[in-house]
């Protein structure tokens, strides 16, 4: 079995980094095969397109086995220019597949000889110079797929005569010139519509409307121009439009009848219309009758202006609300707290007034509400307390008043801003129930009293920003020893600096100015090797000022306005100590200024821009379209007579494996287990799942089933995504039917069914079935069923907590649960009689149950 053409197989070998689970192809040749091809299922192969029929055994299998038709060399560092051989020597590829490499130069006018393909990806490389008009001929294309790449110049008009498209990608190029007026009668299959990061100029043509198969259209970050036609809403199966970012226009008079349209979508789940600011006049107010399915809804950065209508309420399905930086006026209606599934509200920047509605308390499911920088008033509602799902709370920049509700402190969140209002009262000693506090920040309001001792227990806490208030009283003794920044200004705190800030060792900022604080400076301070601004000005210090550490510093530290310090580095001019006037050299003071003003707009800023750059991410996710991948390269002899079995196919897997193999994350060789060198919770769910999908295709969607033999943490290796592949396939076994599930044959599916079953322990107790620990009648098996299920906790390999950060209760019980589910699956596979052992189509449904719902419940909490 010879490959065709050696010299251009070796002309891409040789810019492959790694050839990995080569050792595949000194097993059992089909086996091998059809193993590729369980690869390539579990990395995602999930949405071919509908002329590709994966019912049958392999779908390759049924076309004439004449030569190379499926070519797929993802994912590697291939570089140079795309092989002209290519089109000269593969005339029965179907599918091409080149994407996330390196290549560079133009695309070949020659691929156009491959006139039976079907599927087309280069996305994800480098390439430039225009998309060739011989592209045109390539009449069978049913997925385009180009994005990402550095291509120019206006499309040719060929490329819209491929009319068998259902997916065009060309997003993330700069290519240009207008879209066909025609367009809507060219693509009659079109489902997938990408265009987005182009320079596209133009109108969006009305004959768009007549692509009524279209599910996803993402034209952002474009320059069109002109109305959205109006007529939008006839493409009923519209799931996904994405305008933002263009020039398009709309007001009061003319151009927002397509919302009216688009209420006719009735799957429609994200709508974006953010970043367009010629969209002007007041938003529409039959917005309100999109389709209840609508999940993302962004009007952000737009001219619109006017209220809310009252009615939002009637999108039920809403999770994302985005309408910061625009002219949105009037209230936040009450109808709001009917929007069950809203995790993400951004309102900041905007002219909205009035009291936040206590019915915000009815979100269980907000995770963000963000909405500084407004005109809102009156008090934070107690309602919020409701919130068990909220994880930032930004309000600073408000006129809210009041103190600040008790309730408040009954939620687990991370970020709580409410500087720069007016609020007034005690900070409540019951702040230190918020054990997930990253950052409190309540600068500039008029709160008062202590701040409480209790505020030290908050162990998460980095910023800690008081200043520019009125409190009282001194210094906590203790606080925590994670704090990075520490800002008091402003205050008035008396009392000495407690010795104790000098064990936060990773503080870097520490402003105590403006202050009644009394006493030494404390010679710790000079310990804290992290520390990088200090100012201590305008208090009463007074004593040695130390030499050492951040007192090296001139330019970082401040201790103007303190009359009776002395000693310290000779830049700052004090007396010496042993003297007894400290009342002279004051005058260099005014090279001191520390802008803290600055600081504190350039921390919130970050926070901003995290936010966006996470909502972003959030939303891409959402929308893209990730094209399936098959990761093989394989070749056939002519045949006589084609048979519809998979017998005669050879295959070869290139692809970079940077993360080794299981075994190695799961038992490390040597050093401390950290963050990079073990695994999350989630990233052992996907692995199983990826292990379970491949072994159940080997069972039973091969024609003859395949047998692994050798199931084991060594030979699964790990993509650089961490998505699982099931490699060595050495000892593997072709059986025949009747012997699948054979009574006394000695390698039928219950084999690697069991070895699955403890593959499974293995990977969530973290404990090798050869651990020193079993002897005798106690294995893995054993070990793992007697936990079952109160003792789960006991079991678990807790080096999973390491990537945890919130241990509430209901993060315990969605662990535990997904533990015990997953645990006792793994035991029913490993059992001792063969016929009592889950059947692998079985677990196999159950591992992506556990899966599925603990990432979701997972998402929601924790938002990553
Ligand atoms: C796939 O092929 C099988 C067998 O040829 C056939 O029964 C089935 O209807 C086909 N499915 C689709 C969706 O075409
Ligand atoms: C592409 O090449 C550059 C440098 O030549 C390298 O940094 C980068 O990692 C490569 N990309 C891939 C996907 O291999
Ligand atoms: C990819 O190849 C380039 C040179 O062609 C090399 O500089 C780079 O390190 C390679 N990337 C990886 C991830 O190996
Ligand atoms: C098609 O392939 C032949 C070689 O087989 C080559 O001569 C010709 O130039 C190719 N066609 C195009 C359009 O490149
Ligand atoms: C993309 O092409 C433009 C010119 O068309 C060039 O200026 C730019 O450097 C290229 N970018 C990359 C990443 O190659
Ligand atoms: C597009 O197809 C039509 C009819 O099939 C043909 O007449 C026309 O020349 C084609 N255009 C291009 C640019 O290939
Ligand atoms: C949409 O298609 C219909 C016929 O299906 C046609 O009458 C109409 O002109 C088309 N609309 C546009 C704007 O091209
Ligand atoms: C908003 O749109 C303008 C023009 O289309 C663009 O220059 C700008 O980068 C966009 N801003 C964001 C945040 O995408
Ligand atoms: C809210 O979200 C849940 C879970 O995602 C979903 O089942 C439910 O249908 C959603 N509710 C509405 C009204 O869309
Ligand atoms: C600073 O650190 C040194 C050594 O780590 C220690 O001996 C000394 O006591 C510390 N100084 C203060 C003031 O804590
Ligand atoms: C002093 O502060 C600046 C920022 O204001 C910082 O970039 C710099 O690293 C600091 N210098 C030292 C020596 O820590």
């Amino acid at each position: 079995m010879a490959l065709r053409s050696p010299s251009f197989l070796l002309l891409l070998l040789s810019s492959l980094v790694t050839v990995s689970a080569l050792s595949a192809i000194e097993g059992d040749e089909e086996a091998t095969l059809l193993a590729f091809k369980a690869a390539a299922i579990s990395n995602g192969y999930n949405d071919p397109p509908t002329s590709w029929n994966r019912s049958t055994t392999g779908w390759y299998c049924s076309w004439e086995g004449v030569s190379l038709m499926i070519m797929v060399i993802r994912s590697n560092n291939l570089s140079g220019n795309v092989p002209l051989e290519i089109g000269h020597n593969l005339k029965h590829l179907k599918v091409l597949n080149l994407h996330h490499n390196n290549l560079t130069g133009q695309i070949p006018a020659s691929l156009a000889n491959l006139s039976s393909l079907s599927y087309f990806s280069l996305a994800f490389n480098q390439l430039e110079g225009t998309i060739p008009t011989s592209i045109g001929i390539l009449k069978d294309l049913s997925v385009l797929d180009l994005g990402f790449n550095n291509l120019s110049g206006e499309p040719p008009i060929s490329l819209y005569n491929l009319s068998s498209l259902e997916m065009l990608q060309i997003q993330w190029n700069t290519l240009s010139g207008s879209l066909p007026t025609d367009i809507g009668s060219r693509f009659p299959s079109m489902r997938i519509l990408f265009i987005y990061k182009n320079q596209f100029t133009g109108i969006i043509p009305a004959s768009l409307s007549n692509l009524t198969s279209l599910q996803e259209l993402d034209l952002s970050h474009n320059m069109l121009k002109g109305h959205v036609p109006s007529t939008i809403g006839r493409i009923r199966a519209l799931q996904n439009l994405c305008l933002s970012c263009n020039m398009l226009e709309a007001d009061d008079g003319k151009g927002w009848e397509f919302i009216a349209s688009l209420s006719n979508c009735s799957q429609l789940k994200l709508l974006d219309l953010s970043n367009i600011t010629a969209f002007t006049g007041h938003l529409p107010s039959s917005i309100v009758n999109l389709s209840t399915t609508l999940q993302f809804l962004g009007i952000s950065a737009t001219g619109i202006w006017g209220s809310i209508p009252s009615a939002i309420g009637n999108l039920v399905g809403l999770e994302f609300l985005g309408a910061n930086d625009a002219s949105i006026s009037g209230v936040i209606p009450d109808s709001i707290g009917k929007l069950g599934n809203l995790t993400e509200i951004y309102l900041y920047n905007s002219n909205l007034s009035g009291q936040i509605p206590s019915s915000i308390g009815n979100l269980s499911k907000l995770a963000i509400l963000s909405a500084f920088s407004s005109n809102l008033e009156g008090p934070v509602p107690p309602t919020i307390g409701k919130l068990k799902s909220l994880f930032a709370l930004f309000l600073s920049s408000n006129h809210l008043n009041g103190s600040i509700p008790r309730e408040i402190f009954q939620l687990s969140f991370s970020y709580l801003d409410l500087s720069y209002n007016s609020l007034s009262g005690p900070l409540h000693s019951q702040v230190d129930s918020l054990q997930n506090l990253n950052q409190l920040i309540l600068s500039g309001n008029q709160l008062s009293g202590e701040i409480p001792e209790s505020i030290g227990k908050c162990t998460v806490l980095q910023d800690l920003w008081l200043d520019d208030n009125l409190f009282n009283g001194s210094i906590p003794q203790y606080l925590n020893k994670a704090l990075t920044t520490l800002n008091l200004s402003v205050n008035e705190l008396s009392g000495s600096i407690p010795d104790a800030i000098g064990s936060i060792n990773g503080l870097e900022q520490l402003y105590l100015a403006h202050n009644n604080l009394s006493g030494p400076i404390p010679a710790a301070l000079q310990n804290l090797t992290a520390l990088w601004m200090l100012d201590l000005s305008f208090n009463n210090l007074q004593g040695e000022v130390p030499e050492e550490g951040i007192f090296r510093n001139f330019a970082n530290l401040t201790i103007t306005g303190n009359n009776k310090l002395c000693g310290g580095i000779p830049q700052f001019h004090l007396v010496p100590c042993n003297t007894d006037s400290v009342k002279k050299n004051r005058g260099k003071s005014k090279y001191l200024k520390i802008a803290l003003a600055t600081t504190f707009a350039l921390l919130l800023l970050a926070i901003v821009i995290a936010l966006l750059i996470y909502r972003k991410q959030r939303r891409k996710q959402k929308g893209a379209f990730e094209p399936p991948m098959v990761d093989m390269l394989y070749q056939t002899e002519p045949m006589d007579s084609p048979k519809p079995i998979c017998l005669d196919f050879k295959a070869l897997v290139f692809e970079f494996m940077p993360n080794g193999s299981l075994n190695r994350w799961l038992h490390i060789e040597s050093g401390m287990p950290t963050l990079n060198n073990t695994l999350s919770l989630a990233q052992r769910l996907n692995i199983t799942v990826d292990i379970m999908d491949a072994l159940d295709y080997l069972h039973n969607h091969c024609q003859p089933p395949i047998i692994h033999c050798d199931l084991k943490p060594s030979n699964i290796l790990l993509a650089e995504d961490m998505s699982a592949r099931v490699g060595d396939f050495g000892i593997s076994r072709i059986i025949s039917e009747s012997e699948k599930y054979g009574e006394g044959s000695p390698v039928t599916t219950f084999g690697d069914v069991y070895s699955l079953g403890i593959l499974l322990l293995e990977v969530f107790t973290g404990r090798s079935p050869t651990d020193d620990m079993f002897r005798g009648s106690m294995d893995l098996h054993k070990f793992s069923e007697d936990a079952l299920p109160d003792k789960i906790w006991e079991i678990a390999d807790t080096t999973m907590w390491l990537h945890t950060s919130t241990y509430d209760s209901n993060t315990r019980n969605i662990i535990e649960k997904c533990l015990v589910h997953v645990i006792a699956l793994g035991v029913s596979c490993s059992r001792k009689q063969p016929r009592e052992r889950t059947l692998i189509q079985d677990a196999v449904n159950e591992m992506h149950a556990i899966r599925d719902s603990y990432i979701k419940c997972a998402t929601g909490m924790i938002l990553q």
